[in-house]
């Protein structure tokens, strides 16, 4: 294939990326996003496997062959759950291909300074910066992928290591290096400050991830989602790939959109996220007084829902553990063939994965179009006659408006208790992932409906 042709195949594969990050961001053109990206990695890879630097097509085809079975084996096997442990694992393939991309990269072009041209100077020293910083971003990214595998495949504690002084220890690991690195274009290029960098960027990959307590693993997936992208684009520049540099930037700033997304969405800044610790040490304060909460039973729920003509259904964390989005589908079914306008409200960080709610809701064959996010629902809730709470908390917890010193005090809610009726499903009064107690469960127009939200959901059926 002639260069030419392999430059044009490379922007039509970038559109095809574009298409597909642009068709993802919708549940209704998902499937077609995943097409286009298809499309784009199979326009992609013949491009450069019959490019014209392409060279040892039968080692890159058996690398093929066994990489892309490896592949299609997880992929099959991977439950909806394990999703993020897989991405995780992905993201240090990346990095570590980062990390040997860059090596080769230095053993192949760098000592000794090829002309003394400015040009050429000049152009040496930035490659020489492109392979440092391709490196240490790679190795961040790979042992930090690692360890946050670990944490979700629950291998390694998922509490947050804390270190004494790991605040200095990370900004000393960024200071040394810079100063390695230094010294490693002055040298004009030394293995020693290489390994040595990369050691410490193995090792600040690693406590930067294990820092980070486990229910915030999410963020920290998709913040090394975009650390990989950018680890690929520093590779990109490394190969002098075009396309591998346009790709890289659309997953390192599609990912750190991701992480802003979610950390505003929970009234997190980024950093207090990365500084690690959330969590775990919020204290529930018992010294307020709730008042009494009171309870309800499946089969009061199944006559309150009879009479209703508006319903909307907020599922939350407890509906994943429970499992209970078929019996929720099936109650949504049989009312709206009684003519009840049922409808889904969804909070961007309901769950514990972005999208959480929407994948178990579409699994169970829910219809897109009743699924709203919460700016689309929340001023609904004054006209609502009943709200089902399923499994959720912290996202439905109005002291996020009303008590300044709530540690979620800011965070955008599901206004639900706005409604007429508000029905709580859960287990017990215990707090959900933030550790603070939830004053809507005490308000005058709540009720409880206490146990696991698959068997309540199966019982309020049996009555409809
Ligand atoms: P949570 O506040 O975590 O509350 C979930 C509730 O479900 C718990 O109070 C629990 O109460 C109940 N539950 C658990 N298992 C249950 C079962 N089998 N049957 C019935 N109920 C069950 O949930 P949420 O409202 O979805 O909020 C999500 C939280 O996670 C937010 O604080 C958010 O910031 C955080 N977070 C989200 C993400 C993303 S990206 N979604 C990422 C990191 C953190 P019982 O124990 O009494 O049953």
């Amino acid at each position: 294939m002639s260069a030419g042709l392999a430059q044009a195949a490379y922007i039509v594969a970038a559109l095809f990326f574009i298409l597909s990050l642009a068709g993802l961001s919708k549940q209704t053109s998902a499937k077609s996003g995943n097409y286009f990206g298809i499309a784009g990695m199979s326009i992609a890879l013949i491009a450069t496997i019959f490019g014209p630097e392409a060279q040892g097509l039968t080692w890159i085809i058996l690398a093929m062959v066994i990489g892309g079975a490896i592949g299609i084996y997880y992929a099959k096997r991977v439950e909806m759950t394990q999703m993020p442990e897989l991405v995780a694992i992905l993201h240090s393939f990346v990095g570590m291909a980062a990390v040997l991309v860059g090596f080769n990269s230095y053993l192949a072009h760098i000592p000794p300074v090829s002309t003394d041209l400015p040009v050429k100077h000049a152009e040496h020293v930035i490659h020489m910066v492109e392979v440092f910083l391709g490196v240490f971003i790679g190795a961040v990214t790979f042992t930090g992928s690692i360890v946050a595998f670990g944490k979700l495949r629950g291998i390694i504690s998922s509490s947050p290591l804390n270190l004494p002084h790991k605040h200095k220890m990370n900004l000393a690991a960024v200071v040394v290096s810079t100063l390695l690195m230094i010294y490693f274009v002055k040298a004009d290029g030394s293995m020693f400050a290489l390994i040595v960098m990369t050691l410490i960027a193995f090792a600040f990959g690693y406590h930067l991830v294990a820092s980070i307590g486990g229910a915030d693993m999410p963020v920290v997936v998709s913040m090394l989602n975009s650390y990989s992208g950018w680890a690929a684009a520093a590779a990109g520049f490394m190969l002098a790939n075009d396309l591998l540099i346009v790709t890289g930037a659309l997953v390192g700033s599609s990912g750190a959109i991701l992480s802003y997304i979610m950390c505003k969405a929970m009234n997190r800044s980024f950093v207090s996220v990365i500084a690690g610790g959330f969590g775990q040490e919020v204290s529930v304060s018992s010294d307020v007084e709730y008042g009494e909460h009171r309870e309800v039973f499946a089969e009061e729920v199944a006559e309150m829902l009879k009479e209703a003509r508006s319903v909307i259904i907020t599922p939350g964390y407890g509906m994943a553990v429970a499992q209970a989005q078929y019996p929720v589908h099936e109650i949504t079914e049989k009312l709206r063939a009684k003519g009840v306008d049922v409808r889904f409200g969804i909070h961007p960080v309901a769950g514990r994965l972005p999208g959480h709610m929407n994948v178990l809701l579409a699994e169970a064959k829910v219809p897109y179009d009743i699924v709203l996010e919460m700016d689309e629902i929340n001023d609904d809730f004054p006209e609502t006659d009943v709200v089902l709470v399923i499994g959720a908390n912290d996202t439905v917890n109005p002291a996020a408006m009303e008590d300044p010193n709530s540690p979620i005090a800011g965070m955008p809610v599901l206004e639900v208790w706005n409604a007429k009726e508000v029905v709580v499903f859960k287990r017990s009064m215990n707090t959900g992932y933030a550790g603070v107690q939830n004053p809507l469960f005490f308000k005058e127009n709540s009720q409880m409906l206490f146990g696991d939200a698959k068997d309540t959901c199966l019982k309020i059926l049996e009555h409809l």
